[in-house]
């Protein structure tokens, strides 16, 4: 795979793909603007070089149609901001407008494409809407690991239709990340994964049986766990049909000699809301009528131990209701001692990089993911479309 650092950028027209995906407020405010801020070095040196830039992302999800709420715009004003240059925003991202503003540009300048998912051929990787993206460049960077893991003709198709293509240095540096710590691990190599779906994370869960020593579960998956195990969960959130599936991956743990940790105690609710009755109980006896939403004080402290000798610590998925206070505190107690640790400690998933974010932990974190959705796909062992479309050689299709 080559590198943007390979290429001579200047006076070239270099076509940038980011994950610009970020949190809006009801206001239409960015919330966390970590997404524009992590590719900021790529940009930074493209424009040092002299490369005339032209950046594209998605925003949400707008089906294929122009809808406004999901204009690229507000980032605009924020990349200004964080780079100090005003930003050229395009009525659109392809078609002879586009074109023709991006013919025009001079060597330093920023052009920010409108989202592509304006159009419903990007999420269908149609192969005419990749050619007209790549029209527009001399040079095509991806930058937007967290979007690796779709078939898009932003990331997949347009790779056929340029002069040359190449890996932005946030792809470049997620991809080395996890790398060490899956492929060459510090040992032992723990996995804490939580969230509400066993299903979700199965597919990760069976993949990390072939490179783990410990495994630590979490979150409402923890409950599916427990009932495979026989006990009561009360009224706690499951899936019936992950029970027998479950119970499998705990078996065929133990037959590796992996250690598998699941929740000793559980704070219970009686309702699903934050100001609901609230108690911590050993598993063996969750009430009838209540439900798990956090793991409880002593799963914390025999979670900490766990993770106290590890060499490298993957951790995907909360462990509790964390956004609500109340049931907040397993997750936040497993971040603090993820960031106490002397382990290479890598974080994944948006939730979790939000959780320590909150808890201000981030700074003591070897790599926070900017992926959710990709860093799993890597979790499950399987490689991203879009960085087997930068590796594949295309250099005869080019232009075609
Ligand atoms: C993400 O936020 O995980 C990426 O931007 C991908 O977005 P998507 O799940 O809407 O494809």
């Amino acid at each position: 795979m080559k590198l943007i650092k390979d290429f001579d950028l200047h006076g070239q027209r270099v076509l940038i793909r980011v994950d610009f995906n970020v949190p809006l407020d009801s206001q239409g405010k960015i919330d966390d603007d970590s997404r524009i801020r992590a590719v900021l070095p790529t940009l930074q040196y493209a424009i040092d070089k002299g490369a005339k830039l032209i950046v594209a992302s998605h925003l949400g999800r707008p089906g294929g149609e122009v809808v406004p709420s999901f204009s690229l715009s507000p980032v605009a004003d924020q990349l200004g901001r964080l780079m100090g240059k005003a930003i050229d925003m395009a009525p659109d991202c392809v078609g002879p407008e586009v074109e023709s503003l991006t013919s025009r540009m001079n060597s330093g300048e920023i052009v920010l494409l409108e989202n592509l998912r304006f159009h419903r051929e990007e999420q269908k990787n149609d192969d005419q809407f990749g050619r007209a993206l790549g029209k527009l460049c001399d040079l095509y960077v991806n930058d937007a690991f967290a979007v690796s893991h779709r078939t898009n003709a932003s990331v997949v198709a347009v790779t056929k239709h340029v002069p040359d293509k190449a890996a932005g240095i946030l792809l470049e540096k997620e991809l080395a990340w996890f790398k060490k710590a899956m492929i060459e691990p510090q040992r032992p190599l723990v996995a804490v994964v939580g969230g509400a779906k066993v299903s979700s994370k199965l597919a990760a869960l069976e993949n990390m049986l072939k490179h783990v020593d410990k495994i630590i579960i979490g979150g409402a998956m923890a409950n599916t766990f427990l009932k495979s195990f026989g006990f009561g969960v009360g009224k706690s959130k499951i899936e019936e049909d992950q029970v027998k599936i479950a119970g499998e991956v705990y078996r065929r743990s133990m037959e590796k000699g992996i250690h598998f940790y699941t929740p000793v105690d559980v704070v219970v609710a009686r309702r699903f809301e934050p100001g609901a009755d609230n108690r911590a109980v050993p598993v063996q006896e969750i009430p009838e009528d209540w439900m798990a939403m956090d793991i409880g004080p002593a799963t914390a402290t025999l979670y900490a131990e766990a993770l106290s000798d590890a060499g490298t610590i993957l951790w995907n998925g909360p462990m509790g209701v964390f956004e609500m206070d109340a049931f907040s505190r397993g997750t936040f107690s497993i971040s603090r001692a993820i960031a106490a640790s002397q382990a290479l400690t890598i974080v994944g998933g948006g939730d979790t990089g939000s959780a320590v974010h909150k808890t201000g932990d981030a700074r003591q974190i070897s790599y926070i993911s900017t992926g959710g959705g990709a860093f799993l796909s890597l979790m499950e062992g399987k490689t991203l479309p879009a960085v087997a479309a930068l590796e594949e050689d295309t250099s005869q299709a080019a232009g075609g």
